[in-house]
């Protein structure tokens, strides 16, 4: 296992590198320390030839010790964003999302919400049984009801319908409307007249990654990214325990977060670790030598400068 430090910068910002396996890394992180968890882990069965694949009918059992270290270090404030989709085994949807959600339950983890993220550059496609696949799950996952969440900060532009539906608005629109179905919400449209911004929905329309020649499922910027602006503030401890090619890193450290990434495959470490370098050399005042480290657990550090 091997620890890789880049980068203290403005704000001393700090981007972590552990490499190895996030069964055994994540013990040694600090108890309630991290403020969100954003990741997308090996999907059952997949990229068996790069970094191994775990069988669907296993994967339950494989998350579970990780899920019990996430909710040990993420603090009772924080949140967790899982992307997975379950795939299609002997022309049924396997169900081992379905039981994960059902056991991190119990493990104690809150199902807060379910985003979805919808591929929308996804291209055509036939199928016997079934279409093309455009969306993934977007899981999100609390150790209490009372979490940080900045929803202004993902504020969209109203849209065309606003002009249309607040021009005329009728006396029920005036008036706080309460859910017909009796769920106890209701809506008040004209509190939306004069206003340019609205919430967003759940769901996330973000084109595939395509241009990420270095991972064969990276995930867009675009996802840790709303994700991160929803769930923390600037300098804030973000973390990816299956990072990749550091997608999450890159745009949490953009974004002046502090983060912590975790591959087993050294290749992918040493690439992010020279992705997060070149990133600081971009800043308007980058430091003339950013030290890029690698610290061994014994204590050992070797590096560029
Ligand atoms: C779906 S990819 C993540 C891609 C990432 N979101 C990105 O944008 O590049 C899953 C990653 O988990 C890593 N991985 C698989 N098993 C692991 C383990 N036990 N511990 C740490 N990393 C692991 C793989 O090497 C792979 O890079």
């Amino acid at each position: 296992m091997t620890l890789v430090e880049t980068g203290e910068r403005i704000m001393d910002i700090q981007a972590k590198i552990y490499q190895g396996d996030s069964r055994e890394w994540l013990r040694k992180l600090s108890e309630n320390s991290v403020d969100l968890i954003v990741t997308s882990p090996p999907y059952a069965d997949q990229r068996k030839n790069t970094y191994g694949g775990i069988p669907h009918d296993q994967y339950v059992e494989w998350f579970l010790p990780i899920s019990e270290q996430l909710l040990r270090v993420l603090k009772p404030t924080g949140t967790f964003v899982l992307n997975i989709k379950e795939k299609v085994v002997e022309g049924e949807r396997s169900t081992y999302v379905m039981e994960l959600i059902l056991e991190m339950r119990k493990q104690g983890w809150l199902w807060t919400e379910e985003f979805i993220w919808h591929k929308k550059n996804s291209y055509p496609g036939k199928w016997p049984n079934r279409f093309r696949d455009a969306w993934e799950r977007v899981l999100q996952f609390n150790k209490h009801k009372k979490f940080n969440m900045y929803q202004d900060a993902v504020m969209v532009p109203m849209g065309d319908w606003a002009q249309a539906r607040l021009k005329n608005l009728s006396e029920v629109d005036k008036t706080r409307d309460p859910s017909k179905v009796g769920s106890g919400f209701g809506k008040n449209i004209s509190n939306w007249v004069n206003r340019d911004k609205a919430y967003p929905t759940n769901v996330l329309h973000l084109a595939t990654e395509c241009n990420n020649k270095s991972h064969s499922a990276a995930f867009p910027e675009e996802l840790p990214e709303w994700f991160i602006k929803l769930f923390t503030q600037e300098n804030d401890l973000v973390l990816d325990p299956f990072m990749g090619s550091g997608t999450t890193l890159m745009v949490a450290n953009r974004m002046k977060r502090n983060s912590i990434g975790i591959d087993v495959m050294p290749e992918y470490c040493d690439m992010v670790k020279i992705h997060l370098a070149q990133a600081e050399f971009n800043l308007p005042n980058p430091k003339t030598n950013p030290p890029v480290n690698v610290e061994h657990p014994a204590g050992i550090r070797t590096g560029t400068n």
